[in-house]
């Protein structure tokens, strides 16, 4: 008979079958409803009713055998896979984990919160004015009329007719002392614009204004803030000098140049031989200026003053071109991590 032969082929077949699916496949050939098993129980029709009992005995011990078959080979196939399972998904604890990146201030943020600190320390407060002026504020109050030259020293983007993007933080100056009497000493920090575009300016950059009145104030005053920021800002030798400059809205007007902290004013090529870097634009508030706040210039002066936090930021850390700042390349913004 045949079932000894079915046995042994089972047996074959079952041993190559290289896991649980092959495995199944095998034995759906044989136990399936179609498959050789199922076949010779169904062929006991055809057989004589005298040796059908002996048949179905023996078939039925093949089915018995074969489930037992296959039934250890899917123990040892689904072990083997186990295994390798495991193997695969093995987790090295000992691994080094992957660092997260740590961020860092925009170099423009450094500085504007290191201005800040030193002058918090001298009693400023910090104020912010609107990006978006109207002439008045920006210009007129300023002591800069319609007609007035002073107006094309800054390239101006207006919006709508009077509406226009401040051309300098100087704008905060007249919204405080609308606002508060003195005395006042005000910090502005802020963006500002112009239609302007080279290796040191750019349309959009940053101010610090600096405004103080009260009684009895002076230009050495302005001085002495002025090297304290320079000493705390770039080195504790700095020093400040004041050229005569002008602004409409400060009268007089000056132009500081800090001692350059490459060469320590001896000369080097980045403060052209000169021992001086401009840093600022500064001056006694222009009595105009108060008058159109309701400041009595004959009971108050007042100083103010206002520097690109773009432009230190490059002096302070040797900065070549102003689109660095806002290319947000993290090689270069990387360099800024404390
Ligand atoms: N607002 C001037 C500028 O943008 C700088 C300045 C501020 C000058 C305050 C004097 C006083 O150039």
């Amino acid at each position: 008979m045949e079932v000894d032969e079915v046995m042994q082929e089972a047996a074959r077949e079952a041993e190559q079958a290289q896991n649980s699916r092959e495995l199944y496949e095998v034995k759906m050939r044989y136990l399936g409803r179609t498959g050789k098993v199922t076949a010779l129980l169904k062929s006991m029709r055809e057989i004589s009713a005298d040796k059908r009992p002996a048949f179905g005995k023996t078939v039925n011990a093949l089915r018995e055998k074969l489930e037992t078959l296959f039934s250890a080979h899917e123990e040892r196939a689904k072990e083997r896979e186990l295994a390798r399972r495991l193997a695969e998904e093995r987790i090295d604890v000992t691994m080094p984990g992957r660092r997260a990146q740590k961020g860092a201030l925009h170099p423009v943020t450094r500085v504007k919160n290191e201005l800040i600190d030193i002058f918090a320390g001298m009693g400023f407060e910090v104020f912010e004015g609107p990006e978006i002026e109207t002439e008045y504020y920006n210009f007129t109050a300023l002591n800069t009329p319609a007609d007035h030259p002073a107006r094309d020293m800054q390239d101006t983007f207006y919006i709508s007719d009077g509406i226009l993007l401040r051309t300098q933080t100087s704008a905060g100056q007249i919204r405080l002392m609308e606002k508060k009497k003195p005395p006042i000493k005000m910090l502005s920090p802020g963006r500002v614009f112009r239609s302007d575009d080279d290796a040191t300016h750019s349309p959009m950059f940053h101010q610090m204004e600096g405004l103080v009145v009260d009684k009895g104030i002076t230009l050495c005053d302005l001085q002495g803030m002025l090297d304290e920021f320079a000493r705390t800002m770039f080195s504790s030798t700095s020093k400040t000098r004041l050229r005569p400059s002008y602004f409409p809205f400060t009268e007089p007007s000056v132009e500081v140049d800090v001692s350059c902290a490459a060469c320590g004013g001896k000369g080097c090529p980045l403060c052209k031989g000169t021992g001086w870097i401009e840093v600022l634009g500064a001056g006694m508030v222009n009595r105009r200026v108060l008058e159109n706040c309701g400041v009595d210039p004959e009971e108050y002066a007042g100083f103010a003053f206002g520097m690109g936090i773009e432009r230190i930021a490059m002096l302070k850390y040797g900065i070549g071109h102003i689109r660095l700042f806002t290319e947000n390349d993290v090689r270069f913004l990387e360099q800024f991590k404390d």
